[in-house]
């Protein structure tokens, strides 16, 4: 179902098309030979990078995005951090359709350093994004991106990626447009952009994300380490499975709702954390036994598929505590938990008696993990050694 090389995953899933026609996405390893990468450079150790945050999807704790810098002078653009893809892209003013208006756009003639790649591709995205999620397909995505790429120098909290490879978005589907930040940029275990060029610098692989709830605020993402003010107690790592270096994937041997599991619930399962995704993606037959232990008023959201939801005046009353079991390095089991209170993502924009829920109905995409978890822990992301750490946020 989820191949690892044809789905990179974005606020779900990307699916690569190729302007040219070909299909095989690897081929993103492009214009090394053009311009000097940055593995020229000496290697030298560097310390870890803290990149603030900044919270906000229609009001919502469930996406986070910070600051970068483009090209000489810099340019600002605003970036979400994306476990799920690789790609940095960015809105740019070769996007003359009207259609990234709503955003900043890096302007290549104003920068000195710019230099084109003239590559083109066409990029899908479907995402479980926030109140009222678009979920959507490769074909009919609303999510979707014309990109040019380029090459210029790209900071990051004071860090300077020389000549790092980004793509330019040239135009983009009408989905983006709910959205406070302007570009992507991807932090797969694969990444292929300014981290990957600060990592060739001497910085380590790994990042921290601490992504917090609205009460708690001043989220914030490490570079190149682990912010260790932000949790208490000990790191719980498990390793990712063989292979699937590409995802942030973990097998998950049983869920429990409430503390009760069920047959269907205790198979072995594979599920991607996905800082890019706000609430949880499953196919709808696991999304269906999910809410049948939860409640039974639950049901599918016919005006968007994939969502479901309840009344409004009824939500509060309803228990949903999601608890999803890892193994940890040492063969030991541990749960990763998701409070109830995180059930109610807010009233539907269509019928606001109507709240949406939190888990989504999805076929054709691998489960999904968001912020729904991911802001109750600090996480670690730690491609040297390709394993995936959580600890209990301090708040
Ligand atoms: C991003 O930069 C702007 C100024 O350019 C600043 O006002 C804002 O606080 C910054 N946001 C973050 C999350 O650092
Ligand atoms: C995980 O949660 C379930 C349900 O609450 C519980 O029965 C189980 O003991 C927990 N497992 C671990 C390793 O804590």
């Amino acid at each position: 179902m989820f191949h690892p090389l044809s789905l990179p995953l974005v606020l779900l899933v990307s699916i690569r098309a190729f302007a040219c026609g070909q299909a095989a996405p690897q081929t993103l390893q492009l214009q090394s030979r053009t311009v000097p990468s940055t593995a020229t450079l000496k290697r030298r150790g560097l310390n870890p990078i803290d990149i603030p945050l900044e919270n906000w999807f229609k009001g919502t704790d469930l996406q986070w995005f910070g600051n970068i810098t483009v090209g000489t002078p810099p340019q600002t653009l605003t970036v979400i951090f994306d476990t799920g893809s690789s790609l940095l892209a960015l809105p740019s003013t070769l996007c003359d359709d009207g259609s990234c208006d709503h955003q900043t756009k890096f302007d290549p003639k104003a920068s000195s350093t710019y230099v084109d790649g003239g590559t083109v591709q066409t990029e899908f995205f479907s995402t479980g994004a926030g109140v009222d999620p678009v979920i959507a397909f490769q074909g009919t995505s609303n999510y979707l991106y014309q990109l040019r790429s380029g090459f210029d120098d790209i900071s990051i909290a004071g860090f300077t990626a020389p000549k790092s490879r980004f793509w330019l978005i040239t135009s983009q589907g009408e989905g983006w447009a709910n959205d406070p930040w302007d570009g992507i940029m991807g932090l797969s275990p694969r990444p292929q952009n300014v981290f990957s060029a600060l990592v060739d610098q001497g910085l380590p692989a790994v990042m921290g994300f601490y992504l917090t709830p609205k009460a708690v605020g001043n989220a914030e993402m490490t570079f190149g380490g682990i912010d260790r003010t932000k949790f208490s107690g000990d790191l719980i790592y498990a390793p990712l499975p063989a292979f699937t270096t590409n995802s942030w994937a973990l097998n998950s041997p049983q869920f429990f709702v409430n503390g009760k599991t069920t047959n269907a619930l205790k198979a072995m399962r594979r599920v991607v954390f996905d800082t890019g995704t706000s609430n949880i993606v499953f196919t709808s037959d696991i999304a269906n036994r999910l809410y049948a232990l939860i409640s039974p008023d639950i049901k599918p959201y016919d005006p968007l598929p994939g969502a479901y939801g309840i009344a409004c005046d009824k939500i509060d009353s309803i228990q949903a505590v999601l608890d999803f079991t890892f193994t940890a390095e040492d063969g030991t089991p541990f749960n990763l938990t998701i409070p109830s209170k995180e059930l109610n993502v807010g009233p539907f924009a269509d019928d606001p008696t109507m709240c949406q829920t939190l888990i989504n109905a999805v076929e054709e995409v691998p489960a999904l993990i968001g912020a729904s978890l991911l802001k109750h822990y600090y996480s670690v992301w730690d491609i040297e050694n390709q394993r995936l750490g959580f600890a209990p946020i301090l708040s």
